[in-house]
């Protein structure tokens, strides 16, 4: 399948990342930026890689277009873009907040004809452990296929747009929640042991510790923080501590926030 890649920041080159790791072969990929600093920055690392400041170009070399420009910048691009003929592409958004009838609305689709599918990855495909989410409606021809390639970049929940936003702020942005989770408590390490690098290190071993034990099964989450707090004891005084600073109400607060801006981003 000829990939097509309309914008190359964060996303669109870890996305590029993750497909070069996976042998798709390059000399099916064209990609598009606005300037051409991002162009020749792309040709210099993937020589085999097309780039075309011509969109045009691009989707008529393209079975599958995928989109991954700013939500703001969704407008412009795709109103420059609806009038070429996508009669047998395959549209995939990137873009937070852009729901299908959005999709179908900017492309001038008004009888639903489009093949359009929205895929949600976290920025982990770079190294092909990304979670993505997949949504779609009705028949889109050679779903499977385009599935298949995202399956090489990690795992793909496929589920329905009502849940589609869940996945992105639980996954997508989740990476950062979770980094900055990782962040706070290498700064509380810093402060109780006044050492910089040993902070960073801990954090980043115990961190690792806990996801080895409980992906390999030995230990559920639960079980572990079980086995850890004795009872009575020193660890069992810190997770009363972190029970009674609420801390499950501020991840909910977070994803909250979250899922609340992702209604506002097509048109802000
Ligand atoms: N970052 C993430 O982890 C993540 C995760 C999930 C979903 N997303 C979604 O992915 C999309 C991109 O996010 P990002 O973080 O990659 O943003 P970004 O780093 O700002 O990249 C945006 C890209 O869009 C290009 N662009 C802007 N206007 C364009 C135009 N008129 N024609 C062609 N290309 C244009 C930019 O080109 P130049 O480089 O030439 O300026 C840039 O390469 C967003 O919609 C976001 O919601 C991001």
């Amino acid at each position: 399948m000829n990939i097509g890649l309309i914008g190359a920041g964060h996303l669109g080159k870890a996305f590029l990342s993750g497909l070069s790791r996976n042998g798709v072969r390059a000399n099916t990929i064209t990609v598009n930026a606005r300037t051409e600093d991002t162009m020749n920055s792309i040709k210099a690392q993937y020589p085999d890689i097309n780039v075309t400041s011509d969109k045009k170009e691009l989707i008529a070399e393209s079975d599958m277009v995928v989109i991954a420009v700013k939500p703001q910048n969704a407008r412009e691009v795709i109103t420059g873009i609806n009038a070429y003929d996508w009669s047998d592409k395959i549209i995939v958004s990137f873009m937070a907040g852009i729901t299908l009838a959005d999709l179908r609305e900017l492309f001038n689709d008004k009888d639903n004809s489009l093949n359009i599918i929205r895929v949600m990855p976290s920025i982990g495909i770079a190294t092909c452990k990304g979670v993505m989410g997949f949504c779609y409606e009705g028949n889109v021809p050679r779903v499977d296929e385009v599935k298949a390639i995202f399956e090489k970049l990690g795992y793909v929940i496929t589920l329905s747009e009502d849940r589609f936003d869940n996945v992105m702020v639980s996954a997508a942005s989740g990476l950062a929640f979770v980094t900055y989770l990782m962040k706070e408590y290498r700064d509380a390490c810093d402060l109780l042991l006044n050492d910089t690098e040993a902070s960073e290190t801990i954090t980043r071993m115990i961190f690792e510790n806990a996801l080895e034990i409980v992906e390999s099964g030995a230990e559920s989450m639960e079980s572990l923080i079980d086995k850890i707090c004795t009872k009575g004891g020193v660890t069992e005084a810190g997770i009363e501590a972190l029970e009674k600073g609420d801390i499950k109400d501020k991840v909910s607060a977070c994803f909250d926030a979250a899922l609340k801006r992702t209604n506002e981003l097509l048109n802000n």
